[in-house]
């Protein structure tokens, strides 16, 4: 049976290439007579392992060397949590920038450690825009700065990084990271969920100044202190070694298709590809999100009638495209066209939206 394309959110698709090499190491890696998955963390294959991927992912998105890279467990929820539990003081103000349901979730994550404060919102509008930087209230004494670098409900996307003064910024990258070059040094800190345009899910990455170390922080267990886990290097306990494995076959795929200047061209295409066929399309499809902030990874769009919702999505996926139904939060659908939905997956859907429409417009 061939491969679909599949449009989910995260778990996404994956590098063919990549599950491939996957499948060809599985029984015995590189000759060692055993799975990767099967060795210790400790011992010299997988530490192998991880350095490369750590450097490989470096390479990638040009992580500065003032920088650590930690790969963590519990999701970018728990980092969400753990930011303010390594970063801020009990209860010294936070500055949230909420331009979607995931910086929802991510101040609701601090809630019980700091002084978490909206500093701005698009909920009035339905998260449709990220609120004018000239609008937010950011505090004097804030550990730090907050946004959702790529809203992955609701298809909204920062397109520039804000200058938010003194505080150091924080960003919520799990749905964007490595799509585009990005100038790593304007933030304090990054995170990702891997799920999405990283590899599989079970393993997150966080890229930190390492100044914001010395901070005290609030009092935590090791396991979740991010000083700890830097200097055990990411192996406090047994990390996820076959999430990790995958990642790095993802870092190193990304590498030699030609890394994120390339990915940043191709997804410039897609995207604007398929806001064409909804823009075109006379109100038969649409997208509410302000043009400007559109996200290129998560185009959520409605048709104009519910009632074709199901059959849009049965015909959808019998022409082979699957994972197209909206969340729950929002309906409709979404279309997620990280790094390794190919360029032909997002022309197939295009295609099939215009017959669709003719079919049934
Ligand atoms: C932008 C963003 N942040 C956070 C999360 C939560 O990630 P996790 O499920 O890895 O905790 C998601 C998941 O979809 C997301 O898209």
């Amino acid at each position: 049976m061939p491969r679909a394309f599949n449009f989910s959110a995260g778990p996404a698709t994956l590098p063919e290439p990549v599950l491939r090499q996957a499948q060809e190491e599985m029984l015995d890696w590189h000759g060692v007579g055993a799975s990767i998955v099967e060795l210790s963390h400790r011992g010299p294959e997988f530490m192998g392992v991880a350095a490369e991927a750590e450097a490989d992912l470096r390479k990638l998105i040009g992580v500065p060397d003032d920088y650590a890279v930690l790969f963590t467990q519990g999701g970018a929820t728990a980092q969400q949590a753990l930011i303010a539990l390594n970063f801020a003081d009990p209860g010294q103000p936070a500055d949230y920038v909420i331009s979607g349901h995931w910086g929802k979730t991510a101040i609701k994550q601090v809630k019980p450690y700091v002084d978490a404060r909206i500093a701005a919102s698009s909920e009035s509008d339905g998260f449709r825009t990220i609120p004018d930087r000239a609008t937010w209230t950011l505090s004097d004494d804030a550990a730090y700065v907050h946004i959702t670098a790529n809203e992955t409900i609701h298809g909204v996307e920062f397109r520039d990084t804000p200058d938010v003064g003194a505080a150091p910024l924080f960003a919520d990258f799990s749905s964007s990271i490595a799509s585009e070059p990005i100038d790593i040094s304007k933030y304090g800190l990054i995170y990702a969920g891997a799920q999405k345009n990283l590899g599989p899910v079970g393993i997150s990455v966080v890229i930190l100044r390492r100044d914001l170390l010395e901070r005290a922080g609030q009092p935590r267990a090791d396991i979740f202190d991010y000083r700890s886990q830097l200097k055990g290097e990411s192996m406090l306990n047994t990390p996820p070694t076959w999430n990790w494995y995958l990642a790095g076959l993802v870092f190193k795929w990304m590498l030699a298709e030609g890394g994120v200047e390339e990915f940043a061209r191709r997804n410039a295409r897609k995207s604007a590809l398929l806001y064409s066929v909804i823009d075109g399309s006379g109100g038969f499809y649409r997208n509410e999100v302000g043009p400007a902030v559109r996200s290129r990874m998560n185009v959520p769009f409605f048709l104009h009638d519910e009632a074709l919702d199901k059959p849009f999505l049965k015909q959808a996926s019998e022409a082979g495209l699957i994972s197209l139904k909206g969340h729950r939060a929002l309906g409709g659908m979404r279309a997620s066209i990280y790094n390794a939905m190919p360029e032909e997956g997002v022309q197939a859907l295009a295609d099939f939206m215009q017959g669709f429409r003719k079919r049934h417009g």
